[in-house]
């Protein structure tokens, strides 16, 4: 780091690097120093509307920039050789979810850090999510008693699953989010999956459309996870997401398909407001503020590589149990 600023660079200008590098932009603290991406055309709109060199090889861009850290935001099956380039070039990762599409590409980007000594946080996002915060923190205090059981849902139109032209499976693209989010807010590991799947709509891509399962925790609580690929596009929702969460003394309610939270808890059924007037990206500026706060040693990472590998690992064991038809043990 440059004395207080953080310099670094987004490797993978998609739908969600893009996003890192406009957010990154304007993060103070942080100096967009350049962007990189296989697509020409690409870093050239980026790099122009941001004003920051861009490449096309980010092998060259680490080696021409002075840089303290890189994002990788490449597609999920993409993750593991920039952070592998990046972290023997001594740099720090922020590696978008998930961690890596294989539990053994998970396994050699953390050693790849481990060993170059630089350190990796991964981009879960519901973590900065201040409605899944609350929850989470309802439960640690122990407002909803002894958590019994739960339900979490991310369902997005088939676009989502066209857009990734069968590279990946829901489970692992988006199911991340909730399996890592269910072990947060439990406070538990899941132990147990059991897993049905269905291709009816995106099957000349060969994935699933849905997967459904029950998940079973080590403290005994279980749940219910629903990820789908399968709402027609055109329905007016980019993604439709739940969580339930039943404890012995509370319950806790989130639908993002409307601004809707609630918490019962001593008693009270209360709906606060508290996701309205958040600025655009919040959620990124967020993950930007604590990456900072991990690199200067203030905080330890929100997700680390092995936090991000155990979901990682959840989301293979659900696929597992959907191909064979049979529980599997974790
Ligand atoms: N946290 C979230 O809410 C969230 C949302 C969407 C996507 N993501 C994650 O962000 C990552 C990117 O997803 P996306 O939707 O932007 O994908 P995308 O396919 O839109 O973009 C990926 C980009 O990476 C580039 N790329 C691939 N290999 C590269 C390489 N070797 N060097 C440089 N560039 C390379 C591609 O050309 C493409 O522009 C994925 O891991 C995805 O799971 C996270």
């Amino acid at each position: 780091m440059t004395g207080d600023l953080l310099r670094l660079a987004v490797i993978g200008l998609g739908a969600m690097g893009a996003r890192h590098a406009q957010v990154c932009r304007q993060m103070p603290g942080v100096i967009l120093a350049g962007v990189a991406d296989i697509k020409a055309d690409v870093v050239e709109r980026v790099s122009s509307e941001l004003g920051v060199p861009g490449y096309t090889d980010y092998q060259e861009m680490l080696q021409r920039l002075p840089l303290d850290a890189v994002v990788v935001a490449t597609s999920d099956q993409f993750h593991t050789e920039p952070c592998r380039a990046a972290a023997a070039a001594g740099l720090h990762l922020f590696l978008e979810k998930p961690i890596a599409t294989t539990v053994e590409d998970g396994a050699a980007i953390i050693l790849a850090a481990q060993q170059s000594g630089v350190k990796l946080m991964v981009g879960h996002t519901l973590r900065y999510d201040p409605r899944y915060k609350a929850i989470q923190q309802s439960v640690a205090a122990g407002k909803l008693g002894e958590i019994v059981h739960a339900y979490a849902r991310r369902n997005a139109t088939t676009w989502s699953g066209r857009r990734l032209g069968g590279r990946t499976e829901t489970m692992i693209f988006q199911g991340v989010h909730d399996i890592d989010a269910l072990q947060w807010i439990v406070g538990s590991s899941i132990t147990r999956v059991y897993a049905e799947g269905v291709s009816k709509v995106l099957t000349d891509l060969g994935i699933s459309d849905a997967i459904l399962s029950t998940l079973r925790f080590a403290n005994g609580a279980i749940a219910l996870l629903e990820q789908s690929w399968a709402l027609p596009y055109g329905v007016p929702t980019l993604v439709d997401a739940q969580l339930e969460v039943v404890g012995s003394q509370g319950a806790a309610y989130i639908d993002a398909r409307a601004p809707s939270f609630a918490l019962f808890t001593d008693g009270k059924y209360t709906q606060p407001d508290i996701i309205l007037h958040l600025p655009e990206q919040y959620y990124l500026r967020d993950e930007y503020a604590a990456f900072v706060a991990y690199l200067r040693g203030e905080a330890e990472p929100v997700v680390s590589g092995e936090v991000a590998l155990d979901a990682l690992r959840v989301a293979h064991a659900v696929l597992q149990s959907m191909r064979s038809g049979k529980p599997v043990e974790l």
